[in-house]
């Protein structure tokens, strides 16, 4: 699959390529040039964004529809399994691969941003980390290939900021564990073919005492809430999952018995990286539409991009934007490098998400009535950024993980 997604962004070098040089990237942060590789890969993605997705996202947001074919050209190009080794039929690429690729679909249509995120980070992620090798073969090569995609279950109705209250129970009974409780805000709830469910399988535990789980949909005893009609990231579904005396085999337990509030964690910390990729992508396309607009408006027999006014603002977007993408870049290759990123990609996500709210904004403001109107996308953007400061943790919980980390630092 990485070597699909490269032959389509280069041609015969593409080809010439070995995955050998996927490994360049730890280069990238002292020159802040990516390697050839992933510019190839930036290329590709942004090509398909441009034909497939910015066409019809307009329409997608205003129809809530699922990009049904558009996530299946994602899968044959690798796209939905970026980091998964080659042997689970992954494309075997790199975090830093797949925070550009998620920019670049993100900044086409940032509903298709987040469905690709959630199954990337949030689905397969803590199978690749936690999952047997038997649950690896089962739950992980269907869902590379865009034919069925997963969903990540954590927050409640009750609960979401903390996460460690989960209400949700799991029983054994025998050999089946038996599942009751809400599961709410739940990204790709209607279109996926299986979840990874936190429930607590001994409340007096509190945090250590909730298992992570593999619950394939639909099955008896799940069922879904009404799809939620949000503000933004419209064309992905958003919904409750309510489990009533669900049954699933023992062997479905992911990790040990207990580990769940670590493995989502974990997984929230490499979600956290697509997260603010994704509002990197919506926030490039902000500041592409403001750009070509004040170039071409003219007012005060001018182009409006000659005023100060607006060249200050196009400035603070363009500033905004670069230092996000470098701490979101940062927090992959840390990722890449086996190195702690808890706080990086924290600190990624925050940055991310406020400068994609913030440059959505301003885009409006330089486009004046035709940015609050669905002729151009200014107005989607500005909706669709919205979501970023709130899933994978708010920007409040995003201050206290940087916040505790840099204490646990200073405390040694
Ligand atoms: N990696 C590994 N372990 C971690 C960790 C991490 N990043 N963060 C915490 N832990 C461990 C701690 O070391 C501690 O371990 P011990 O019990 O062994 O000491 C344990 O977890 C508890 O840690 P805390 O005391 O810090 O936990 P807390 O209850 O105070 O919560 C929190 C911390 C940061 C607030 C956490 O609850 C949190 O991240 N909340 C936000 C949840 C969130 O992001 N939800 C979004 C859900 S997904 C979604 O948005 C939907 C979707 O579909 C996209």
């Amino acid at each position: 699959m990485a070597a699909t997604l490269l032959a389509r962004g280069g041609g015969a070098a593409a080809r010439a390529l070995t995955f050998g040089c996927l490994r360049q990237l730890h280069t990238v942060y002292q020159t802040v040039e990516l390697p050839e590789t992933h510019q190839m890969l930036r290329q590709t993605c942004r090509d398909f964004a441009e034909k497939e997705l910015v066409p019809i996202a307009a329409q997608l947001d205003k129809e809530h529809r699922f990009p049904a074919e558009q996530v299946k050209k994602m899968g044959a190009l690798g796209l939905l399994a970026m980091d998964v080794p080659e042997e689970y039929k992954g494309a075997g690429l790199d975090y830093l691969a797949y925070s550009i690729a998620v920019e670049e679909i993100s900044r086409g249509c940032a509903s298709t941003g987040v469905i690709m995120s959630v199954n990337n980070s949030l689905y397969l992620g803590p199978l690749l980390k936690f999952g047997s090798e038997e649950q690896k073969h089962q739950w992980i090569a269907p869902f590379t290939s865009g034919d069925k995609i997963g969903c990540f279950a954590l927050s409640e109705p009750g609960n979401g900021s903390d996460a460690g209250a989960a209400s949700t129970v799991a029983r054994l009974d025998g050999n089946e564990w038996v599942l009751n409780g809400t599961k709410a805000w739940i990204t790709n709830a209607w279109d996926a073919s299986a979840v990874v469910v936190f429930a607590t399988t001994d409340k007096s535990q509190k945090h250590k005492g909730i298992s992570a789980f593999l619950v394939p949909m639909p099955t008896p005893g799940l069922s879904l809430g009404k799809k939620e009609d949000k503000l933004g990231i419209r064309a992905s579904s958003t919904a409750n999952l309510i489990f009533e005396d669900c049954r699933i085999p023992k062997a479905n337990l992911l990790g040990q018995q207990g580990m769940g509030f670590k493995i989502a964690m974990q997984t929230l910390d490499s979600g956290r990286i697509g997260i603010a990729s994704q509002a990197l992508g919506i926030a490039q396309g902000a500041l592409d539409c403001a750009v070509d607009y004040a170039e071409k408006r003219l007012a005060f027999g001018s182009p409006i991009s000659k005023l100060q006014a607006i060249q200050f603002k196009l400035a603070d977007m363009a500033l905004a934007l670069e230092g996000a993408r470098l701490l979101t870049w940062r927090a992959a290759m840390l990722k890449d490098n086996g190195k702690p990123y808890t706080k990086e990609a924290a600190m990624a996500k925050l940055a991310a998400s406020e400068a994609a709210t913030a440059i959505s904004h301003q885009a409006i403001q330089i486009l004046g009535g035709m940015g609050y109107v669905t002729e151009m996308p200014a107005e989607r953007h500005y909706r669709d950024a919205r979501i970023t400061e709130i899933y994978e943790g708010t920007s409040e919980i995003q201050r206290l993980v940087i916040a505790g980390q840099l204490l646990k630092e200073y405390r040694g």
